[in-house]
C-alpha cells in the first residue's frame, strides 16, 4: 500500500481519436502530461463502447476540438499528484464521466449529478485543461473528461472511485456508464418500489442496466421493448416478464395489456418519435423517466393536457441520479454477491482497433456491449 505521489513525466498514449474538422475517427499516439495536484494517472484496463461516443462521431453533440472518445472505463492508478487523499497507487478504480466539484450546492446535498461546477460536459479536466496532446503540441480532450479509449488517462482523484480489487475490470467499466445510469434511473431517479408496472424502450447496454435495477428492487411486470431479438432474449433472461418489438403498431395497446397502464417508462434510446409515445404508455400518475439522450437541440410534441389532467410526470435523468463514490462500490458488490449478473451485459471483446466494428454493431443495433482492452 502506498500513499506517497509519485514522479512520473509525460509519456505517450495510444487512444483513439476522433476529429470534427475531418470528420475521421482512427487511432493516434498521444503525450499524456503528468498528473498534478489532485489528479491521477490511470492505466485502463477496460473501457465499454457506450452510444454516447457514438453520438460524438456521428456529429449529434458538435465538437470543434479533437477528443480522445471512451468514457465507460476501470483501470489501475498509476501515479498520483502531490494533493490527492483518497486514491492510493496501485487501486482498483471505475472512471467517472461527470467529476463533481464536491463544493457546489448540488454536490453538498449529495446530488453530485446535478453538479453545476462540472467541467465534464466541456469536455475538460476541472480546471479547463487537457493532459491529452498530439505530435505537433495541440491540445485534444478528453470526451466528458476522460477520454477512455487510450492506454492511460489522467483524471481528477474526484473522478477515479476505488473499488474492491477482484471486480473484474470489464464489469467495472460497464459501472462506469451503463450499468449506474440504467440501474439508477430505476432505483434513484424513478425510486420505483415492489410491484410497480414498468416498461423500458430501448434494451441496449444501458436499458438492460434499467430491466436490472426494475428486477432488483421487485417491480412487476416488466415489459422490454427493443428491435433485436436477441436484446429482447437477453432482457427476458435478465428479469424482464414480456417483450415486445418497437415497430408493433400496437405497441401502446399491447403495454396496457399487460399492465392496465405503466407505473413507470423508461426512455433509453435518445429518440424524439419514441419519447413523445411515452404519456401515452403510463396509467394516471404514472412516471416517464428519459434516460436516452437525444442529437442537441432536438425537439418533442407532448400532450400537456394529458400530462396535467392525468397527473402524469416526466423525470430527466442524468446518471441514474447516482453519486458514483457511493454507488460505483454498492453496484460492485451487488455483482460480487452474486445478485446483479453485470458480466452478462457483455459482448464482443476487443482492442482500441475494434472501436469501428464496435460502432458498426451499434448503429445496427446488435450484439451487446463491446469491451475494448486498451
Ligand atoms: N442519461 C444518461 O446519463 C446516459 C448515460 C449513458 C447513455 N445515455 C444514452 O442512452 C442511450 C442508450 O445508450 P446505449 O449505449 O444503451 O445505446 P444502444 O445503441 O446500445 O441501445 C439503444 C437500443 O435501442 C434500440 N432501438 C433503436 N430504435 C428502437 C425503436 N424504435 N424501438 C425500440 N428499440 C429501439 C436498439 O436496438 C438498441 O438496443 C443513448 O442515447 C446514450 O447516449 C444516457
Ligand atoms: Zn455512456
Ligand atoms: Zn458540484
Amino acid at each position: 500500500m502506498s500513499t506517497h505521489h509519485s514522479t512520473t513525466g509525460p509519456r505517450l498514449t495510444r487512444a483513439v481519436v476522433h476529429d470534427p474538422a475531418t470528420g475521421e475517427t482512427g487511432i493516434r499516439t498521444l503525450t499524456l502530461a503528468a498528473p498534478r495536484a489532485d489528479q491521477v494517472l490511470v492505466r485502463v484496463m477496460a473501457s465499454g463502447v457506450c452510444h454516447s461516443d457514438l453520438h460524438i462521431v456521428e456529429g449529434d453533440w458538435p465538437t470543434d476540438t479533437p477528443l480522445v472518445l471512451g468514457h465507460e472505463g476501470a483501470g489501475v492508478v498509476e501515479a498520483i499528484g502531490p494533493d490527492v487523499h483518497d486514491v492510493s497507487v496501485g487501486d482498483h478504480v471505475i472512471l467517472s464521466w461527470f467529476a463533481p466539484c464536491r463544493r457546489c450546492e448540488a454536490c453538498a446535498a449529495g446530488r453530485a449529478w446535478l453538479c453545476g461546477n462540472t467541467k465534464a460536459v466541456s469536455n475538460t479536466l476541472p480546471d479547463g485543461s487537457t493532459p491529452f496532446s498530439d505530435e505537433h503540441g495541440e491540445d485534444v480532450l478528453p470526451f466528458l473528461g476522460v477520454g477512455a479509449f487510450s492506454e492511460y488517462v489522467v483524471v481528477p482523484e474526484a473522478a477515479a472511485v476505488p473499488v474492491d480489487r477482484n471486480v473484474p475490470f470489464d464489469v467495472g467499466a460497464l459501472i462506469g456508464c451503463a450499468v449506474t445510469t440504467g440501474v439508477g434511473a430505476a432505483v434513484h431517479t424513478a425510486d420505483v418500489r415492489p410491484g410497480d408496472s414498468a416498461v423500458v424502450i430501448g434494451c441496449g447496454g444501458v436499458g438492460q442496466a434499467v430491466v436490472l435495477g426494475l428486477r432488483t428492487v421487485g417491480a412487476h411486470p416488466i415489459v422490454a421493448v427493443d428491435l433485436s431479438e436477441e436484446r429482447l432474449e437477453l432482457a427476458r433472461s435478465l428479469g424482464a416478464t414480456h417483450t415486445l418489438r418497437g415497430d408493433d403498431p400496437d405497441l401502446t395497446a399491447r403495454v396496457h395489456e399487460i399492465t392496465g397502464g405503466a407505473h413507470h417508462a423508461f426512455e433509453a434510446i435518445g429518440r424524439p418519435a419514441t419519447i413523445e409515445t411515452l404519456p401515452g404508455l403510463l396509467r394516471a400518475g404514472g412516471q416517464a423517466v428519459l434516460v436516452g439522450m437525444t442529437a442537441i437541440g432536438a425537439k418533442v410534441s407532448i400532450d400537456p393536457f394529458d400530462l396535467a389532467d392525468q397527473g402524469k410526470s416526466i423525470l430527466g435523468c442524468n446518471y441514474g441520479s447516482s453519486v458514483p463514490a457511493v454507488d460505483f462500490p454498492r453496484l460492485a458488490a451487488l455483482h460480487r454477491a452474486g445478485r446483479l449478473p453485470l458480466d452478462r451485459l457483455i459482448g464482443n471483446r476487443g482492442t482500441l482497433t475494434d472501436v469501428e466494428r464496435a460502432f458498426g454493431d451499434l448503429r445496427a443495433g446488435v450484439g451487446l456491449r463491446t469491451v475494448l482492452k486498451p
